[in-house]
């Protein structure tokens, strides 16, 4: 897969030597996390076939089968104050629906914040893990791993009303190598322009986020709200109006949100 990974990028991909395949790894996070703590430079990449942990946010875990998917991090090394990466993971989020829209020809939506979908079902799950340098408070390291589900023709009945590949979506294989191509010129992109692009990785991933103008369910710890999402603002915050009136500008790190009726909407 390696090879057909590096053959697929242009001579001008500058991290063709940061890149790392292996048939089977805990969780391409950890491993990174690992690698990232012992010096691994800005744009090191580790893809797994399969994942013995596979993580998600919020403790869960995210499925990983040999074959079918792709289970990927990214390492990344901004030099900027953690406050200055709150769009982060939309720009993530974004950047992945361009890479499955090129390598698939299917365009999904983002559930806020973090999940590509496509017919309300999950595609894609993203977890961004950042590390801060205690002296001085700034970004270390930024880790962003991505599972694909791609190829999987079923899932277990506890989640086959919630998840989809995109070969079930499509009704064709995806070529899991030119899928992966897509991403990391998507993640080069991203991280040339992470900052530069703020503001336009944020209207991008409005324009695919379907949450936007839909009932939700705010959820945090056993406290469950119902509320209206109107839009994100310029930290990628989901702005959101209670059935009173009030309005809330929700974090990412603090709630989960859940559509009226299921998942997603
Ligand atoms: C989520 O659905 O909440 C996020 C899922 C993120 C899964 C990816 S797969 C590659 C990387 N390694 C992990 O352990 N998790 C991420």
């Amino acid at each position: 897969m390696k090879e057909q990974i590096l053959s697929f990028l242009p001579p001008e991909y500058p991290w063709k030597d940061r890149l790392f395949v292996f048939p089977e790894l805990d969780s391409t996070n950890n491993r990174l996390k690992v690698l990232a703590s012992q010096g691994a430079p800005h744009g090191t990449v580790l893809i797994a076939d399969r994942q013995t942990g596979g993580r998600g946010r919020m403790g869960r875990s995210f499925l990983s089968p040999p074959g079918v998917g792709i289970y990927m991090s990214i390492l990344l090394r901004p030099e900027c104050a953690p406050q200055e990466l709150m769009h982060l993971t939309c720009a993530v989020a974004a950047a992945m629906c361009r890479a499955v829209e090129c390598a698939a020809g299917l365009r999904p939506g983002i559930k806020w914040t973090n999940d590509l979908v496509y017919d309300r079902r999950k595609l894609c799950g993203i977890l961004t893990e950042l590390s801060i340098e205690a002296e001085t408070r700034t970004v270390d390291y930024v880790v962003a791993g991505i599972g694909v589900n791609c190829n999987q023709t079923a899932f277990a009945p506890e989640i086959a009303d919630v998840a989809a590949s995109i070969c079930m979506e499509t009704g064709r294989p995806v070529d899991r190598s030119l899928l992966a191509n897509a991403m990391l010129r998507q993640m080069l992109a991203l991280a040339r322009e992470l900052q530069s692009g703020r503001a336009a990785w944020l209207a991008e991933f409005a324009a695919h986020c379907i949450t936007i103008g839909q009932p939700v369910q705010i959820i945090r710890g056993d406290t469950v709200r119902e509320a209206f999402a109107e839009g994100i603002d310029g930290e990628a915050a989901l702005l959101v109006r209670y059935p009173d009136g009030t309005r809330e500008a929700v974090n990412s790190g603090e709630v989960s949100v859940r559509g009226l009726y299921g998942y997603v909407t």
